[in-house]
């Protein structure tokens, strides 16, 4: 099976070679994306598939549940290079319905480290409590979870001093926040992004 893959990867990168010889060396040369992703590890979401980016439009971070932990040295180094190297215009916080990891942080404890990844998750479901427990189908009240939380990371995004401090330089570089239905392949909005301006 893994043989497959380098099969793949010949064929593929064959294929952009012959539609266009300088791909690959106008790639190597830079990377300029406008975009920093910041989803889920699911595997069912992939960055450059849904939105049909090609390699060289946009910048990934992934992890269990699209989660900004304030310290999180790893998204933290992501988000410094996106914003104050490649400068990129917009950052995209995706989450999707029927995340895995929204679920696990409510479905009790017993998963490990996992449990403590999905803390802000389930301290959120505590906060939320109110609009989420009169929701009695729990896949809705899970997806409506989803959303509250791509909302939540929009706003630690924000509160993060790298995005303060590009806007305080007047580098406005939006956060949005989006969330991916698994099960009509659609992206959509939630309108809950902040900054932009300049
Ligand atoms: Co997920």
């Amino acid at each position: 099976m893994l043989k497959d893959l380098f099969a793949r990867n010949l064929e593929w990168a064959r294929a952009h070679v012959a539609a266009d010889p300088e791909y690959f060396r106008r790639l190597a040369a830079q990377q300029a994306p406008e975009y920093l992703w910041i989803g889920c590890a699911d595997s069912r979401v992939p960055a450059n598939v849904i939105t049909g980016l090609d390699p060289g439009e946009v910048f990934v971070h992934r992890n269990v549940a699209n989660l900004v932990h304030p310290a999180d040295m790893n998204c933290l180094a992501v988000l410094q290079f996106a914003v104050e190297v490649l400068k990129v215009r917009h950052i995209i916080v995706c989450g999707h319905y029927g995340c895995g990891g929204v679920h696990a942080a409510m479905s009790g404890e017993g998963n490990g480290l996992l449990d403590h990844w999905l803390e802000p998750i389930r301290e959120l479901a505590r906060q939320h409590d109110g609009s989420l427990a009169p929701i009695q189908d729990q896949g809705v009240r899970l997806n409506r979870l989803c959303e509250l939380n791509v909302a939540a990371q929009v706003r630690r995004g924000a509160e993060t001093p790298i995005v303060r401090q590009a806007w305080a330089r007047g580098h406005g570089v939006a956060i949005h926040g989006w969330v991916y239905g698994i099960n009509d392949g659609l992206l959509r909005d939630l309108e809950c992004g902040v900054g932009g301006a300049s």
